[in-house]
């Protein structure tokens, strides 16, 4: 089960995170990010994190540990904004905490330019995100830390923020677990992931009974109020089944072929040239909004 604890102290608001994520620190001295049920992603988002995040630590992927994170606004009534003070008045209660890695920097091309890849874990990494539909590990917004970076320990990659990921809850019926995964902007699409290596050593590891432990740590208030289901069980069951089925039939979904680095970027070069051309002069002076929170991004193309 997760641990608890009891946010003491309020740090910072996380302004570069779609949801506003909080750093807080909590009684056991520990530092979170805390992603909260009131954000405009919603709860399922966190249960998105939940199942995701400890699949990923049950398969021996890198990823900071989860709390629930026992949250009284009053321990941030000195945030100035509005809007971020209403966001922490309806998240009153249980909200779910990543431990800190303090001092982390995004793994994005800058960055990864000083970094390398192997192919064996990007497989792992990729693999996970096609079982799980994870639609937020891109080229954009890799949701991927490099940690540490100040020489302690050599630097890895991390994963972090899964809210995205399960896009089949959003839409129970008629979804297909053998449904197809759209890799083609996976942020490690172009290191050469051995996906099929993954397959074969991750697979046999993803059974019911593992699946059944990990959707057992979701509080039940974040599973209720689905009128499809009669109890949170039930929808613990629609996981463990999805994601049972899915990974029992990952030669229909399992990611080969990735486009080279050459390939992607001059698609991007055209797609960019393209959405220039079609837009008035005003909106070519506003940045493109890739950060969108989860709950307003169109999810049509990656459901059912
Ligand atoms: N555990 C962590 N340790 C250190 N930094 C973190 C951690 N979690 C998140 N961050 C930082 O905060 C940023 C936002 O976090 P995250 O992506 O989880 O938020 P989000 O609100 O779900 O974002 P979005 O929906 O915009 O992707 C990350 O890109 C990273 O820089
Ligand atoms: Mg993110």
């Amino acid at each position: 089960m997760l641990k608890e604890v009891t946010a003491a102290r309020y740090v910072a608001p996380l302004t570069s995170g779609g949801s506003v994520p909080a750093v807080v620190e909590a009684d056991d001295l520990g530092t979170y990010v805390v992603k909260f049920t009131g954000s405009a992603q919603g709860r399922k988002a966190l249960v998105a994190e939940v199942i995701v995040g400890e699949l990923a630590r049950a398969l021996g992927l890198r990823f900071p540990e989860l709390v629930l994170v026992h949250f009284d606004p009053a321990v941030a009534a000195d945030e100035p904004h509005q809007e971020v003070r209403e966001l922490h008045a309806a998240s009153a209660g249980v909200n779910l905490g990543m431990d800190y890695l303090s001092g982390a920097r995004d793994f994005t091309p800058e960055v990864a330019r000083d970094f390398d890849v192997d192919p064996l874990e990007a497989g792992r990494i990729v693999w996970l995100d096609a079982l799980t539909v994870n639609v937020d590990r891109t080229v954009h917004s890799s949701n991927l830390v490099v940690w540490p970076t100040r020489g302690v320990a050599p630097a890895r990659l991390w994963l972090i923020d899964h809210g995205a990921a399960l896009v089949f809850h959003h839409r129970w019926e008629g979804s297909d677990p053998a449904k197809a995964y759209d890799f083609r902007h996976h942020a490690l699409g172009h290191y050469g992931p051995d996906v099929r290596a993954a397959d074969a050593e991750l697979a046999p590891k993803v059974t019911e009974e593992l699946l059944r432990s990990i959707a057992a740590e979701v509080p039940e208030d974040w599973l209720a109020g689905d009128s499809r289901f009669a109890t949170p069980d039930e929808v613990r069951e629609a996981y463990v089944a999805y994601l049972h089925a899915r990974v029992r039939s990952s030669g229909a979904w399992l990611p080969t072929d990735f486009p080279s680095a050459e390939t992607l970027a001059e698609e991007n070069a055209r797609r960019a040239a393209r959405t220039q051309r079609g837009r008035p002069d005003w909106l070519k002076r506003v940045p493109d909004l890739h950060g969108k929170p989860a709950a307003e991004r169109d999810w049509s193309a990656h459901l059912g």
